[in-house]
């Protein structure tokens, strides 16, 4: 499962890029309201940063619209893949920009019927929301069987849609990602900080450091 960074934050890409092991970035409205920069800023700089699909999200509602929106975006470099919402409308464009041999990512994907329209129409990813739809449910494992659900369908009838594991939370999130087959897992600063995290790593380095000395 590759791992993306799901962030806009411009200090956040630099730091998680030099650990070496980010493949993507994902971006969204909510995410770059947060970085404080414009969404063409920020794509002119993550894209300096990190080899590998930047998603950068269209704010168009219709498809035409969004199809010439994404042109704009996917001109300025070779890595940006659309984002684009799971809307009639978006179905409409996936489709047009698929034959355009334009990457896209359908975003806010909260059910297996959700992805198969997207699918059909040629998405190069999809992403469902694990946390959203954990906190609708009030559950923990809902956004572990849509994922599950999706890669089965895609295996069953042959999609080559990529699944982007998104709206992580939590390691958690992470794990379930993981057990469910995701090709890839969009995730949080926070949470990617706390993946390399547990107590028994810090209290073993503390021994074998305390070793080293004597
Ligand atoms: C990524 O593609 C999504 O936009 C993001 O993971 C959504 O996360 P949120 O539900 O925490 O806003």
């Amino acid at each position: 499962m590759k791992i993306f960074a799901d962030t806009a934050i411009i200090s956040e890409i630099e730091e998680v890029s030099s650990w070496g092991i980010i493949s993507g970035v994902t971006t969204n409205p909510s995410l770059i309201a947060k970085s404080g920069i414009s969404l063409e800023d920020a794509i002119r700089k993550i894209v300096n940063l990190v080899d590998g699909p930047i998603s950068a999200e269209v704010a168009e509602a219709d498809a035409e619209s969004m199809v010439e929106e994404a042109k704009l975006y996917s001109r300025m470099h070779k890595n940006i893949v659309i984002k684009i919402p799971m809307t009639i409308e978006g179905v409409k464009a996936v489709k047009l920009l698929t034959a355009l041999k334009i990457k896209t990512n359908v975003t806010l994907v909260f059910t297996a019927s959700q992805a198969l329209m997207a699918a059909t129409a040629g998405a190069t990813y999809v992403s469902p929301f694990m946390g959203r739809l954990d906190d609708l449910l009030q559950t923990n494992d809902a956004g572990y069987i849509l994922l599950k659900e999706i890669k089965d369908m895609f295996k069953t009838y042959n999609f080559k849609t990529q699944i982007i594991a998104a709206s992580i939370r939590n390691l958690e999130h992470v794990n379930q990602s993981l057990k469910a087959g995701a090709d890839i897992a969009t995730i949080p600063y926070k949470v990617l900080k706390e993946m390399v995290k547990h107590e028994l790593t810090d209290k073993g380095l503390e021994i074998f450091r305390e070793a080293a000395k004597k």
